[in-house]
């Protein structure tokens, strides 16, 4: 992953420590509205994927173990990963894109209820994505999948070559050869694997996007109120179909790209769509790019410029991200598929310990202050999510008591402690496993490999029933919460 410069190292903190009663007094232990739906505290498990799901995308008992394990540490809310919308393989993500997903989804549900004893809220992000290749080695490239146009033949003097010769002649130029004949997607397509973008209506599937998004979210939102989901999260952000639309890389000629009020007008079809489907009794709302972080990118103007179309139109909830796109992934080995988690963008959604002199915690705080800042002067209410690097209560409250958001998420430090807004409640902050900011887990992300924490996952590895990493040597849910008090000893 990149990482800044300077790397400064920075080390986690336990902060000041509430007592009981501080805490049950707090902003961040006390409710909060997302429309219809009551959340019971302002804690919230953002979305994180943990490759628990099957080939076919189905709710698995290792999916159902790792949420459930959450849920007891009773977050005011969870939100399921990542779920894909269109019925179409993509490893194992989770999906929601048939009816047939409905009753795993439920078992989900049911099992995430009952573990929470009922104080968590639970809600499912819904995401499109298009289709992205590995990076091919080159002679297949050149083989098979590159396009010969007139053009191309003509930059590389081959005008008139039979095509097995032109192929081969073009494989022969080499790095220095290709810089100069193939045009710049041709060249990423070589360099990077093919990736399909929203700009592409040249391809059928991709100019009528916004007559099939609609639809297919709105089926998506239906299914998962149909499983027992108590909200829909649209997923607006990182490197996927809806952030890319709202993108300033989003030069779409067809009246859904270029100009800002063009850009939202698909992610704002999609969200009424949705909102036809399941009512005004059911929670939606979306999570966007505070800062796409890359260069001329979306910044905070573009930002707190949606966030407000969004509240007005009505949107429950609003949660913010940073970074994460493609656009300055690292380049993948041959044979490998790019990851939009490696480059500056990546490290501004999930920055590490080695950090800049900003550091890691609280990166996203700013920028969404001044999002909510524009959504209560347009006279708003919607309830704003903040994420990013935050690991204790003092920094939790003290974002809320600022008015920089309404609702706190923590990603990788409920993955380090799912306990940690349950001990800090009960005054036992002191007994909070502090996420480290190592990025362990986002490596295993990276590789497609079962998600866990290395602050735990090799912990009492002989304890009977656990489940195991296909590998045989995680864990792959943290160990219970062992001097818990009586009642929440799981
Ligand atoms: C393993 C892993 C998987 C993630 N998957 C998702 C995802 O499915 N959807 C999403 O919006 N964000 C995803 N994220 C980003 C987190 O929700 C969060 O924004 C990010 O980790 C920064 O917050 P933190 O500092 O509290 O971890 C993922 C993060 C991690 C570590
Ligand atoms: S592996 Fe654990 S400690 Fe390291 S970043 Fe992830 S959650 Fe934090």
């Amino acid at each position: 992953m990149w990482k800044p410069a300077e790397r400064i190292r920075f080390e986690p903190a336990r902060g000041n420590m509430p007592t009981a009663d501080q805490a049950r007094a707090s902003q961040l232990f006390s409710p909060v509205s997302l429309g219809p739906l009551t959340l019971r505290h302002r804690t919230w498990v953002p979305a994180m994927v943990p490759w628990r799901s099957n080939e076919d995308g189905e709710v698995t008992e290792d999916v159902i173990q790792w949420y459930a394990r959450f849920a007891k540490g009773r977050p005011g809310a969870i939100v399921i990963e990542a779920t894909g919308i269109r019925d179409v393989p993509s490893g194992p993500l989770l999906r929601i894109g048939d009816d047939r997903y409905v009753d795993g989804l439920r078992r989900l549900t049911r099992a995430v209820n009952e573990a929470s004893g009922g104080h968590t809220r639970l809600l499912i992000q819904i995401i499109d994505f298009l289709r992205i290749r590995r990076r091919p080695d080159p002679r297949t490239f050149f083989e098979r999948h590159l396009t010969l146009t007139p053009a191309l033949l003509a930059r590389a003097g081959l005008t008139g070559q039979s095509e097995p010769a032109a192929r081969e002649a073009l494989l022969a130029l080499g790095a220095a050869g290709w810089a100069q004949v193939l045009d710049p997607r041709d060249r990423q397509s070589l360099e990077f694997g093919a990736r399909e973008s929203v700009n592409d209506l040249h391809l059928p599937h991709i100019q009528s996007l916004p007559r099939e998004l609609p639809s297919l979210f709105s089926q998506a939102a239906r299914r998962s109120r149909d499983a027992g989901f108590d909200g829909v999260e649209l997923h607006y952000a990182h490197a996927y179909t809806m952030a890319s639309f709202l993108s300033t890389t989003n030069q779409r000629t067809d009246g859904y790209g270029g100009s800002r009020e063009a850009r939202v007008r698909l992610p704002l079809e999609v969200y009424h769509a949705v909102r036809r489907e399941v009512g005004s009794g059911y929670a939606v709302g979306c999570r966007f790019l505070a800062e796409e972080c890359i260069d001329g990118g979306t910044e905070v103007g573009d930002s707190l410029w949606y966030g407000v179309q969004f509240a007005l139109a009505g949107m429950d909830f609003l949660s913010t991200s940073r970074g994460g796109k493609f656009d300055d992934a690292k380049q993948p080995s041959v044979g490998q598929a790019a990851y939009p988690y490696t480059g500056r963008s990546g490290y501004e959604c999930m920055p590490q310990y080695l950090s800049d002199a900003q550091g890691p915690f609280g990166r996203n705080r700013a920028a969404t202050a001044q999002i909510r800042q524009a959504i209560r002067a347009a006279g708003c209410t919607t309830p704003v999510v903040c994420t990013g690097g935050v690991h204790n209560f003092e920094f939790a409250e003290g974002m809320l008591a600022a008015g920089d958001c309404d609702v706190v998420g923590t990603a990788r430090q409920s993955l380090a402690d799912p306990d940690w807004a349950l001990k800090t409640l009960l005054g036992r902050a002191d007994a909070v496993r502090l996420c480290e900011y190592t990025n362990y887990c986002e490596g295993l992300d990276q590789k497609h490999k079962q998600v866990t924490c290395q602050l735990w996952d090799r912990e009492d590895l002989d304890e009977p029933d656990i489940r195991l990493s296909h590998d045989g040597k995680r864990r792959l849910v943290a160990p219970t919460w062992k001097d818990a008090p009586a009642g929440f000893d799981q």
